[in-house]
This record gives C-alpha cells, structure tokens and sequence, in this order.
C-alpha cells in the first residue's frame, strides 16, 4: 500500500482503464498519471529499469562519464535515475507526454527534455549522435510503434549502442507486436545496420495487471525481455 492508502488492486483497476488504448488516448493516460506514476510502479513492483540497466551493464565497457544517452519514453526519469548511481552524466529524454517530461524536468537529470509522439512525430534526435539509446518500459501494442526502432537506431553514432526493454505480456496483440519487433531486429541486422550484442529474458519483470487473479497475495508476474544491439561503424 502507498502513503496516501492505494493498494496493489486500485493501481490495476486504473491500468485496466486504460487496456487496449492506442498511443494518443494512452499519452493523455500518462499525463493524468504522471504525479504517482513512480509510487505506483514501486506499488506494482515494476524493476523493467532495474532490470535493464544490470542487463546494460553486464555487456558494456565504455566510460559512463564520457557517454552522451538518448533516454527514449523517458517517463519520469527512473533509468537515468539509475544510471546517474552508476557513473552516467550526460542525458536527452524524450517522451510523448507533457505530464511525464515535468516529472522528469524535476528531476535535473536531463539537459534536454524534448515531447514527442512516437509513430507520428519524428524522433527529435539529430542522426549519429548519441552513444547509447535507452528505451525502457514503451516496446507494446499502443505503445511506441515497431516503425520507430530503425529511428532509435540512426539516432546512435556508428559503434554507439541500443538497448531495448519489453514487457513479455501474454495477449495475441503482445505477442503479434513481439513476433513483429524481433523480425525488425533481425532484418535491420541482415541490412547491415547494426549487430547483436545480447538478448535476455529475466523474471519479475512486474506484476501482471491484465491476467491477475482476484487474489493479488498470489501475485503473477510478467517477464521482461532485453535486446542489446551495436550499430556498425559505416
Ligand atoms: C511505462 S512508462 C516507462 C517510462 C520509463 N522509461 C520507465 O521505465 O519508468 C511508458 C512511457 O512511454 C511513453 N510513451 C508511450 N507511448 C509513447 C509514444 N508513442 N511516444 C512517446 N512516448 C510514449 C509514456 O508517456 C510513458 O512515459
């Protein structure tokens, strides 16, 4: 339960509210969110930062100091809070909704924070530039498109990194959006674009809102998938 008494069952019978949304009704969603997105999450048990910030880690050997981010649907600024513990300095949030960028705003993590729907906006990041690309937390159906990854991807300089975090949900429109992700993986790699570095799948990615039972002590949990890919050189 929160400090002001919201409970694991209020935050997911919010989240249903919002269940099927595409990207325009789901931002508005977020803006009205954003002041108890983070007690919410921690509510929810939501570790896909966490989780994809160990993942980073585990396969990346650049200074942090030195390392200029593109934090993608940066929400309130949880993985660069947790990136900042690890020695990053230097990061550019973008998301698409106002409400999450003003809690990012607070944070002083970010020398800029620029707003933009993904799918429809272009990504607002000059190409070649960034030596990692963060996108944590936004890989769904309703989400940010599968359309974007290729932009993720010229955004990073060549040898410069991305680093994806998807919730594994267990739904037809999840898994067409997976089946649908990995194969752009994939074909971008056959183009050339970039290479695999590592995927991995890790448990408790947070609690399941959309397949809970009614009694939420049995907690079930979704896992997380991570993909790591380098962008080649030429
Ligand atoms: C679950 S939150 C993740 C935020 C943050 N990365 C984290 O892990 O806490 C999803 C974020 O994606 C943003 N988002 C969803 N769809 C988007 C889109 N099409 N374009 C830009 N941002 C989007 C939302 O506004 C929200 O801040």
């Amino acid at each position: 339960m929160s400090a002001d008494g919201r409970t694991v069952n209020d935050v997911i019978s919010f989240l249903q509210t919002c269940q099927g949304a595409e990207s325009q009704e789901r931002i508005k969603f977020y803006d009205g969110w954003a002041e108890t997105y983070e007690q919410d999450h921690s509510i929810l048990h939501y570790r896909a930062p966490n989780q994809a910030v160990d993942f980073l880690m585990e396969n990346f050997s650049g200074r942090p100091e030195e390392v200029q981010v593109l934090d993608v649907a940066c929400g309130s600024g949880l993985v660069a809070k947790l990136m900042i513990e690890l020695g990053f300095k230097h990061f550019v949030g973008v998301d698409g909704s106002q409400g999450m960028l003003d809690q990012a705003a607070k944070t002083g993590f970010y020398k800029e924070l620029r707003l933009a729907l993904l799918g429809t906006d272009p990504l607002p990041a000059q190409t070649g530039v960034f030596d990692l690309v963060m996108i944590v937390g936004a890989l769904r159906q309703g989400f940010v498109p599968v359309s974007v990854i290729r932009e993720l991807c010229l955004a990073a300089k060549p040898g410069g990194y991305v680093c994806m975090s998807r919730n594994c949900l267990e739904s037809e429109a999840a898994n067409e959006y997976k089946v649908s992700l990995e194969a752009e993986l994939q074909l971008m790699e056959e183009e050339g674009l970039w290479s695999h570095v590592n995927t991995k799948v890790t448990e408790k990615y947070m609690i399941d809102v959309y397949n809970c039972c009614d009694d939420v002590q049995n907690d079930k949990y979704t896992h997380g998938a991570k993909y790591l890919y380098r962008k080649s050189l030429q």
